[in-house]
Parts: C-alpha cells; sequence; structure tokens
C-alpha cells in the first residue's frame, strides 16, 4: 500500500465526471488500498478523483466499528428524510460548512470483485455516502453548503 497526493479545491479533475469502473483487478484493489492507507488517518471517506483517478469508487470508514466499506460504481436508489450537520473534504483542508442530506439512504453498488450489493446507511453513515458519490459526479460539500463555519465556529469545533 502506498500513500497517494489528495487533489486539493481547485484542481480541475475533482470537478469531472467520473467514469465507471469496469475491470475488476489487482489495479483496482491496489487503487482501493491506497485511497484507504491514504484517507484513514484525517477522513472518514474518499473517492478515487480525490487521488487524480477519475473511476466510480469510494471508500468509507467512518470509524463506528462497522469497518471499511468499498462501494464500485454507486447509486443513490433510495432516500429519506433530512439530516443537517457540519462536513468537511479532504480536498478543501481546514474549511467545514453546514449541509442538509438525508437521514437515510439506500445505495446499490458493487464490491472488488464486481458482486452487486445493496446497503442502507443512516445518520453520520448516509451523509458519508452522499459526501463521497457527490464527488464522483465533481461535486464538492461546498457547492451544497448552506453556510461555511466561522472561524469561532471552527475554533470550538476545534476544542471538542
Ligand atoms: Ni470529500
Amino acid at each position: 500500500m502506498a500513500l497517494r497526493n489528495i487533489l486539493k479545491e481547485g484542481d480541475p479533475r475533482l470537478r469531472k465526471t467520473s467514469r465507471a469502473v469496469t475491470e475488476f483487478n489487482d489495479r483496482l484493489w491496489t487503487l482501493l488500498d491506497d485511497m484507504y492507507e491514504t484517507m484513514i488517518s484525517d477522513g472518514v471517506g474518499i473517492a478515487a478523483p480525490q487521488v487524480g483517478v477519475l473511476r466510480r469508487a469510494v471508500v468509507i470508514d467512518i470509524g463506528d466499528g462497522s469497518g471499511k466499506h468499498e462501494l464500485i460504481n454507486p447509486k443513490i436508489i433510495s432516500s429519506e428524510g433530512e439530516q443537517c450537520g457540519h462536513e468537511g473534504c479532504l480536498s478543501v483542508p481546514g474549511e467545514y460548512g453546514i449541509v442538509y442530506r438525508p437521514q437515510k439512504v439506500t445505495v446499490q453498488a458493487q464490491d472488488r470483485f464486481g458482486k452487486p450489493f445493496e446497503l442502507t446507511a443512516e445518520d453520520f453513515f448516509a451523509v458519508a455516502c452522499c459526501h463521497e458519490l457527490d464527488h464522483l459526479d465533481g461535486v464538492l460539500f461546498i457547492d451544497k453548503a448552506e453556510r461555511m463555519l466561522t472561524p469561532e465556529e471552527l475554533e470550538k469545533l476545534g476544542e471538542e
């Protein structure tokens, strides 16, 4: 495994629509392993375009004990309710915003071997799914944020 460079806001690759994964091979597995290693010290999710690979793959681990979730070619097939919280992103370091998201989403995806599955995510896990899937369509949380947190709010957040 290796750490990959995370693209930062302003890089045009973060604004592209990623293409479907069609080959479930070594190259994909290395990418997924690298994405996990790159993300885990500092984040709860990462999408392939954030490491410059414009393919529809995300890795999520929100640290709730449910472990690592790899979603290849994911699609939200239903969503319910609404929640509102603060979000950040490895590609937008140091900034957080208030974003509205569904309370619950059901995602259809493939695993690293191409096998289809469905996953229902609630609360913060649902937020992470929505945030990471947006990356695959070139959307960042700052596009959807109701407003960004103020320096005072950021300071409070840092103390938590
Ligand atoms: Ni992000």
